[in-house]
């Protein structure tokens, strides 16, 4: 099959797109409100997008009243945010804080959820959750679309401080397996990360890049000047 968006139509029962590009890791976002009043949503439309230094995006649609999401509006009146990963045991949580709630109602109480203090930034870090990334916001990319929902806010932020559980780590490397982490499909379907395989670009150095090492890649540019 084939279509264009808002050109022609797909045909289907349900509209494809948004399984397409599957599983979307979830930015689990913490802010705060004007008045400190805790803040916590889920955000699919996530990733990093660089690792020197490391920075994340979310990305925030209007809401049906064609009005920006507080997650967007807190992170750059409070200047920072904080992602924790979500989890397969953290699901229904997460699903609790995707509620459009009154405004000054706290989203952890709401789930149920433990708040942990950040060390470098305001927000809660959900503490429950094995990995939390501080986060400075850097600005924000407002992309125009068709009312109400389609204009969208994709905002970025520095990651200035990472947390990890100790029993999320094993022989020094994460855990995904026994993390689970969350991922959304299409639809109302979800999946988590159970299963990994291991892979190497072949004659690709020491991998620096792939790894997300800046050590590793100052390493083999070090390497690679002195062989010149
Ligand atoms: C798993 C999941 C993923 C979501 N991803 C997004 C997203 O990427 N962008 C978005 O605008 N809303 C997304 N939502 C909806 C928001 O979480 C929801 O609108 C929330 O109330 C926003 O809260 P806020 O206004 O406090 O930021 C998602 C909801 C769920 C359950």
């Amino acid at each position: 099959m084939y279509y264009e968006p808002g050109n022609t139509d797909h045909g289907l029962p349900f509209n494809p797109f948004k399984s397409c590009v599957v599983p979307r890791p979830i930015g689990w976002i913490s802010t705060l409100d004007a008045n400190g009043v805790a803040n916590l949503a889920p955000y699919s439309q996530f990733q990093n997008i660089t690792f020197d230094p490391p920075i994340v995006m979310f990305s925030a649609n209007q809401d049906i009243h064609g009005e920006r999401k507080d997650t967007t509006v807190h992170a750059e009146r409070e200047g920072s945010f904080v992602w924790n990963m979500a989890t397969y045991d953290l699901r229904e949580a997460v699903n609790l804080t995707a509620q459009s709630l009154p405004r000054g109602q706290d989203e952890f109480a709401h789930a149920g959820l433990e708040k942990a203090p950040s060390r470098l930034v305001r927000p809660w870090r959900v503490a429950a959750s094995p990995v939390q990334f501080e986060c400075e916001y850097l600005q924000t990319v407002r992309l125009p679309g068709n009312p109400p929902m389609g204009t969208v806010d994709v905002v970025f932020g520095r990651v200035v401080a990472i947390h990890i559980a100790d029993d999320a780590i094993t022989d020094g490397k994460l855990d995904i397996a026994r993390i689970k982490p969350l991922a959304r499909l299409g639809y109302f379907d979800y999946t988590y990360v159970d299963k990994t395989f291991t892979m190497r670009v072949p004659n690709a150095g020491n991998g620096g890049g792939m790894e997300g090492s800046p050590e590793k890649v100052a390493e083999a540019a070090l390497a690679k000047a002195a062989r010149a």
